[in-house]
């Protein structure tokens, strides 16, 4: 029997004898209609068949043959629970929820052939599915990944094909960084100014030289139609889209386009360079706050996911101590110093998102000073601020830059790869990523969500290079965050993905090869 590859592994596999062939006269059955057109429309393109999706009933569950079924079973556990049999005469998915019947779908399509990944017709191939019988839950309830569109815009259509790639691998999580000192990226009606200025920069610099720039405006940004699309897109596809918007630091862009909002007041250029800026947000004014609730109401309207990341990272307090306003603020609310001033800033927003009913995610920088009452921490500075905060009884996602951060450079041999971030991180170390750190006590192990990559694109202009940075590399993720296997056999994972990437092939993913 040929072997089985999954990506992400399935927790319970077993393989039967015999196989289930898809044809043209294959019928599928859902009682959900657009879970039954969804699974429809991955087959069509690569099978050329338009399988007709029908309504399901018990008559019907019962006898068909030469189908594909859909059954909705309160029996099945857990929302992206799902359990998948392949029989000779037919296929039944079960599930309690779309998310489980979409990942049902998306180990389906794992078990035929590669080329039904294809988006245009293969002659001749043959559509056939091992029997099995798989019974498979996540070990982590937040999969994501992070995409930076700031420093690079990415155009819509790449957007689109990222989000296909974390549901091909049962990620649930976009985590969208929209907002930056090099550029915002999304239209707020009510600050036009935002993207007409703060979208555009004159130039970059050029990284292997720091002191060059390659005279070339760089800008775009998503309307308010596009964001829903994208954010329907997504949902179709069992993935929430979890929007950043940066606050008090990594906002030059917007202070570009409104100085006022700034503790200077004047000066701002959208940036031309990588790394952290002195100007942020000031912290004495009442309008940055006015401002900053106004463009979370529009946010608000376009993502329905219930958390709302509002970066806190990376905020320098050189401006906050030298402004009277900032200075006036600390003595008013009766602040020790800038730090509990930076907690009292981000307490102010998680209010304001708590009664709309939305969760606060930061940065692990939100630590500094106090954490916020419901604040859930985002852990990129290594694993330290996750395990303080679990241990203080707040949510965690554990991100740590020493296993999460695919912007880091694959290899050690540095001079062969693009240039990217002097930090290494290579696809053996990502497939040791423990996701629970062992000092987390274990009656806070329920406060780790889960995890997630992050990838930052400073160095990554281009659609094509995010692929080669982002690929294998978040595959080992998707496998820890699903199956988180207790031994990590890296020539085992190797092996495993040298049997899949055919699959990224097809997909027309410019993934980094392995190593030899
Ligand atoms: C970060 O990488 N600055 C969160
Ligand atoms: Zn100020």
């Amino acid at each position: 029997m040929a072997e089985i590859t999954l990506f992400p592994q399935p927790r319970q596999l077993e393989r039967k004898t015999g196989n289930f062939t898809i044809n043209r006269h294959t019928r599928i059955f859902a009682e959900d209609a657009a879970l039954g057109e969804m699974l429809a429309a991955y087959l069509r393109p690569a099978t050329g068949f338009d399988l007709p999706a029908h309504p399901l009933d018990d008559n019907i569950a019962a006898d068909a043959r030469n189908a594909i079924l859909l059954v909705r079973s309160d029996a099945v556990l857990g929302a992206e629970h799902y359990a998948l049999n392949v029989e000779s005469g037919r296929v039944i998915i079960t599930a309690s929820h779309g998310g489980g019947f979409l990942h049902g779908m998306q180990t389906l399509r794992q078990l035929l052939s590669p080329q039904i990944l294809s988006d245009e017709t293969v002659a001749d191939a043959a559509w056939t599915l091992p029997c099995v019988h798989i019974n498979d839950a996540p070990a982590f309830g937040w999969r994501g990944l992070h995409l930076d569109v700031c420093r690079h815009m990415f155009p819509l259509a790449f957007i689109k094909k990222f989000i296909d790639m974390l549901a091909f691998y049962k990620f649930n999580i976009f985590h969208w960084h929209l907002t930056e000192d090099q550029g915002w990226r999304i239209e707020i009606k009510k600050y036009p100014r935002l993207t007409e200025v703060g979208a555009q920069r004159a130039e970059t610099v050029v990284a292997r030289t720091w002191d060059q720039y390659d005279g070339v405006p760089h800008g775009g940004f998503y309307t308010q139609d596009e964001v829903r699309e994208v954010v329907a897109y997504a949902a179709e596809r069992g993935i929430t889209v979890m929007p950043e918007i940066e606050l008090p630091g990594h906002a030059v862009a917007a202070l570009t386009a409104y100085p006022e909002l700034g503790c200077v007041g004047e000066g701002y250029e959208v940036r031309r360079t990588w790394g952290i800026a002195e100007d942020i947000f000031c912290a004495g004014k009442d309008e940055v706050f006015t401002f900053l609730k106004d463009v979370l109401s529009e946010v608000l309207e376009l993502f329905p996911s219930k958390y709302i990341h509002i970066g806190g990272d990376e905020a320098p307090k050189s401006r906050w101590e030298a402004c009277p306003a900032c200075q006036e603020r600390i003595n008013a609310e009766g602040l020790a110093d800038e730090h509990e001033l930076q907690s009292w800033f981000i307490r102010q927003i998680e209010a304001w998102l708590n009664e709309r009913g939305r969760n606060l995610v930061g940065w692990d920088e939100i630590l500094e000073g106090g954490l916020a009452p419901n604040a859930t921490v985002m852990s990129w500075r290594g694993s330290d601020g996750g395990i303080a905060a679990a241990n203080a009884g707040h949510d965690v996602i554990m991100t740590p830059n020493t296993y999460c951060y695919l912007d880091y450079y694959q290899s050690e041999d540095t001079d062969s790869e693009p240039w990217a971030i002097p930090a290494i991180l290579p696809l053996k170390q990502v497939w040791q990523y423990e996701v629970v750190p062992k000092q987390i006590t274990a009656d806070k192990r329920h406060h780790i969500l889960g995890g997630q990559g992050n990838i930052w694109t400073e160095y990554m202009p281009h659609a094509d290079h995010v692929e080669y940075m982002v690929f294998p590399r978040a595959i080992a993720i998707a496998d820890v965050l699903w199956h988180h296997p207790e031994q990590r056999d890296y020539d085992a994972l190797v092996a495993r993905l040298r049997r899949h990437l055919p699959a990224l092939d097809i997909m027309g993913v410019n993934y980094r090869p392995l190593d030899d």
